[in-house]
């Protein structure tokens, strides 16, 4: 996409919904969602999930599965909420787009603007309050968590989920998407990637031999799956960044046991305590590389001491899987946005456009565009969108283009790369950098990975006599097609 035609009024559309319920009614007036009847949560809501999402990524519908196989009518799973690029918009609170890209511009746009998060409010009671299971009334598997492929370790009742935190030193609240496998009817595991928010939090507690207070919200509004699976700096409220990209305060009940913020409108919220001295076996689980790349793990548990849940209670699914999957698309316009943020923040200018694709799943192929400024300027272009923190976490392939390069389109993209780009000239690599377990190309600790910074822009130094492009010109593109407009509707 190319900034100079991207202008964007960022309009709030999303004024009139408050939550989850008022979202699905009109996510189905724009004929994005469809219902799901009698789907059993053992394989076929994952399958169905997965492979809706597969075939028409960006565009597929919401999927909302009801009387689920031994659940009464009522608790449902809602799948890919935002995951395309008018119920995203929408969410957002931007202009109805035309098309996948009108959404980055748009989310580009806010965030060139200033974005500024608006902090949570407290309210003493919300509908997450109807119903509430404490100490021996919990039971997890009340709820129909699916298991999801037919490889995983267990079901997991967190997937499109927030799991809040608060950091010992600081009062600094985290919420992240993190898995969580259900063990029996009152507790669970938490998996958390090293280097993670959430990890570092509970090592904290942990040090001090203390179990780590935590909030589990497994449905939600996806304003706050938006904020939670992102890698937002450290020391910002996601409650707040959420509020913020909503246009209006998030309303939270201080949790009974902990204080910690329930999201009145959530459909689901768990309360409990990760405890550092007992652990179980959590996954394996098929993950967002496309792989079971790590194996099953020994995990602190989470014993659950409360449950707050809406009445017909809706659990969020989110699908890691082989690419693309049923979050990528949403994932990959936020990061996008959140990355050409960052790195002009870092000083970068000229960029023009940026794009995470769903095929590197929404990390590990990442393209920025620039229009060329100074010898040196690509460079800086590709090791700032490696290395800036919304970038940085298992990446692999950055790609550097010109101006006239659409990153979103991977045909430009190749094209650019095979004609720009020589490659030991070209490619710069970035060693030891922050990866993950679950990155197949690493099989032990320490989880770091390698990274390649492809140049395929025209070579600064010969740029002036870079061969000119054989194209038609924009003007006699726009003649023809005005004279035969039947060949190009
Ligand atoms: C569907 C989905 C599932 C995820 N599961 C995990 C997980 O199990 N563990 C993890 O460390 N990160 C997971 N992530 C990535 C984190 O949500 C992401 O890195 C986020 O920035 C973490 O928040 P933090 O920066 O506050 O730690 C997941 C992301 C998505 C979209």
């Amino acid at each position: 996409m190319n900034e100079t035609t991207a202008p964007v009024e960022a309009v709030r559309r999303n004024e009139g919904y408050d939550d989850l319920r008022d979202l699905l009614a009109r996510f189905e007036e724009m004929g994005e969602l469809e219902t799901v009847e009698g789907a059993d949560w053992n394989l076929e809501i994952g399958a169905v999930s997965e492979t809706v999402a597969g075939r028409n990524p960006g565009r597929a519908p919401a999927l909302l599965f009801d009387n689920i196989k031994g659940y009464p009518k009522g608790f449902r799973i809602l799948s890919g909420a935002a995951n395309a690029y008018r119920r995203l918009a929408f969410v957002l609170g931007f202009p109805e787009p035309e098309n996948e890209t009108d959404v980055v511009r748009a989310m580009r746009a806010r965030m060139s603007k200033g974005f500024e998060p608006i902090p949570p409010v407290e309210v003493k009671t919300g509908p997450v309050m109807e119903n509430v299971m404490r100490d021996d009334e919990v039971d997890l598997l009340k709820f129909p968590a699916p298991f999801v492929h037919e490889l995983d370790g267990g079901r997991y009742i967190g997937t499109d989920d927030a799991v809040i935190m608060r950091d010992p030193d600081t009062g600094w609240i985290n919420a992240a998407t993190y898995r969580v496998m259900v063990h029996d009817k009152n507790t669970a595991a938490i998996w958390m990637s090293p280097g993670k928010h959430g990890r570092l939090i509970s090592e904290k507690y942990f040090a001090q031999g203390k179990p780590c207070p935590v909030l589990i919200v497994c449905g939600q509004d996806p304003i706050m799956f938006l904020a939670a699976h992102q890698e937002i700096t450290a020391g910002v409220d996601e409650l707040a960044y959420a509020g913020g990209q909503r246009g209006r305060a998030i309303e939270v009940i201080p949790s009974e046991l902990h204080g910690l913020p329930v999201p009145a409108r959530a459909e689901i919220v768990l309360e409990g305590e990760i405890v550092p001295d007992e652990t179980r076996l959590e996954g394996p689980f098929g993950e967002f590389m496309g792989y079971y790349a790590s194996e099953a793990t020994e995990l602190p548990v989470v014993r659950i001491k409360r449950v707050y849940w809406r009445t017909d209670p809706i659990l969020t699914l989110a699908i890691p899987s082989r690419p693309p999957e049923n979050f990528t698309f949403a994932r990959a316009t936020v990061k996008s946005a959140l990355i050409w943020n960052e790195v002009e923040k870092a000083g970068l200018p000229g960029v023009q456009g940026v794009w995470c694709h769903e095929a590197g799943a929404g990390r590990l192929f990442n393209v920025i565009s620039i229009k060329q400024m100074y010898p040196g300027h690509a460079s800086q272009a590709g090791m700032l969108a490696c290395n800036c923190h919304a970038g940085n976490y298992a990446g692999r392939w950055v790609v550097v283009v010109d101006e006239d390069i659409d990153p979103t389109n991977m045909f430009d993209v190749i094209w650019a790369m095979s004609t720009r780009c020589d490659p030991p000239e070209d490619i710069q690599y970035v060693r030891r950098a922050w990866s993950t377990p679950l990155d197949p190309m690493l099989f032990a600790p320490p989880w770091h990975n390698n990274r390649a910074i492809v140049d395929a822009c025209r070579p600064w130094g010969n740029k002036d006599r870079f061969p000119t492009v054989a194209e038609a010109s924009p003007e006699l593109k726009r003649r023809v097609a005005e004279k035969w407009p039947h060949l190009y509707t």
